[in-house]
């Protein structure tokens, strides 16, 4: 796990957007991983000022949504298939089609859970997955406890993640969705490059257990640690608990030029 700390909300966006170019020009039919949520936002900016300045095309590639609410209405703003459209999907050139997302508004949402997954392996599965934490130590929407093997599946949302997430909906945590149709821990484990985004104090005590704690389904997260490629991109707010900030700021400073991320 490659963890580097970065002054700003800007400079990790340019750092997750290099990556993202990088790829793309290697591989113009690449499948992303897209996250929802604040963490991504200055990412997709970026994203979409590189594309209209031509530096970046997505016409060939695909990409996967991490999650989504269930039974919020299909015109909903907050609809993360709405987020995702609005923020990212119909700023650059993906084909029609080319971005899909679990479908909270099935009705058999267990058959749903499992095309979805079907539909991630069809495409040759994720190259770079972008990811998000959330205060309580979810990734997507795999809440404390989740099964680290999980798979596409239903979820009940914590008060936690209710709580933080009423910003969306005027501050109102009765207008959260308790349920979400979330990629699974084992989903997402398969993706080749995750890069994971965190700002603000409010992320610290996560950050720290994924990154240096113990693997242990009460921190989603820390099930990272297992996987081959995962790049953490954090402010100093959210590096805050680090124990070995100083080691990954030196490790970073004097990284290899042609490594990349
Ligand atoms: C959203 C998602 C969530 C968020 C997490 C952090 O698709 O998968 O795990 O990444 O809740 O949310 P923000 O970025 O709003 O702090």
């Amino acid at each position: 796990m490659e963890v580097v700390i970065l002054p700003d909300a800007k400079t990790i966006a340019a750092t997750a957007a290099d990556a993202i170019v990088h790829l793309l020009a290697a591989k113009p039919t690449a499948v992303l991983g897209l996250a929802t949520g604040s963490s991504p936002l200055a990412l997709y900016n970026e994203l979409a000022l590189r594309y209209a300045a031509g530096q970046v095309s997505f016409a060939q590639a695909k990409a996967f949504m991490l999650d989504e609410y269930v039974g919020l209405p299909a015109e909903h703003p907050e609809r993360y298939r709405n987020v995702i459209e609005r923020e990212i999907a119909a700023r650059v050139d993906f084909a029609p089609g080319a971005v899909q997302g679990p479908d909270g508004l099935a009705t058999d949402l267990p058959a749903a859970c499992r095309a979805y997954d079907q539909a991630i392996r069809d495409a040759g599965g994720v190259d770079l997955q972008i990811l998000g934490i959330g205060s309580d130590g979810h990734i997507a929407f795999n809440e404390p406890g989740s099964s680290l093997a999980s798979r596409t599946r239903l979820k009940t949302l914590t008060r936690q993640t209710i709580a933080d997430n009423a910003r969306f909906f005027g501050g109102d945590p009765a207008a959260v969705p308790r349920h979400v149709l979330t990629q699974g821990l084992g989903t997402i484990m398969e993706a080749k490059h995750l890069v994971l985004m965190a700002l603000g104090r409010h992320k610290a005590e996560a950050i720290h257990h994924m990154v240096e704690g113990g693997v242990s389904a009460m921190w989603p997260g820390s099930l990272l640690q297992f996987h081959p490629h995962v790049t953490v991109l954090v402010d100093d707010a959210a590096a805050a608990r680090l124990q070995l900030a100083d080691y990954y700021r030196h490790t970073y400073a004097n990284k290899p030029a042609w490594q990349g991320l």
